[in-house]
């Protein structure tokens, strides 16, 4: 389906409850690197950044939540983010927050808004 405005990242039956993605779209210098993660029925994207040092969250790809606290986990320092808001609760960059990303879910499919 095709959705204007919007790009199509993957299916919502693609992340399993507290599962979690990540994107890479374009390619080179200028690519821009993303995740999602999904709570219960939605799902919540964020730039793949750190507030810390800028740079990506995960160590393993597709891992970027705390399977104990469910939180965003940054695998570089070990802090943690509130999956809702993005705000780090805990470590380093305490207090700074994810860049959101808007994502909209349809007939099972989940898309940016670019
Ligand atoms: S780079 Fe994320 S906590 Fe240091």
């Amino acid at each position: 389906m095709n959705k204007t405005g919007f790009k199509f990242l993957c299916r919502f039956s693609d992340i399993p409850d507290g599962g979690s993605k990540g994107f890479t779209l374009g390619e080179g210098p200028t690519a821009f690197e993303l995740f999602i993660t999904r709570k219960g029925g939605r799902v919540y994207a964020y730039e793949n950044s750190c507030p810390h040092t800028g740079g990506p969250l995960d160590w393993t790809p597709n891992k970027f939540t705390d399977s104990d606290s469910g939180h965003i986990l940054c695998a570089t320092h070990a802090a943690l983010f509130r999956v809702e808001t993005g705000e780090c609760l805990a470590g380093p960059c305490a207090g700074d927050w994810l860049r959101a990303l808007r994502v909209d879910i349809e007939d099972g499919e989940i898309f940016l808004k670019m």
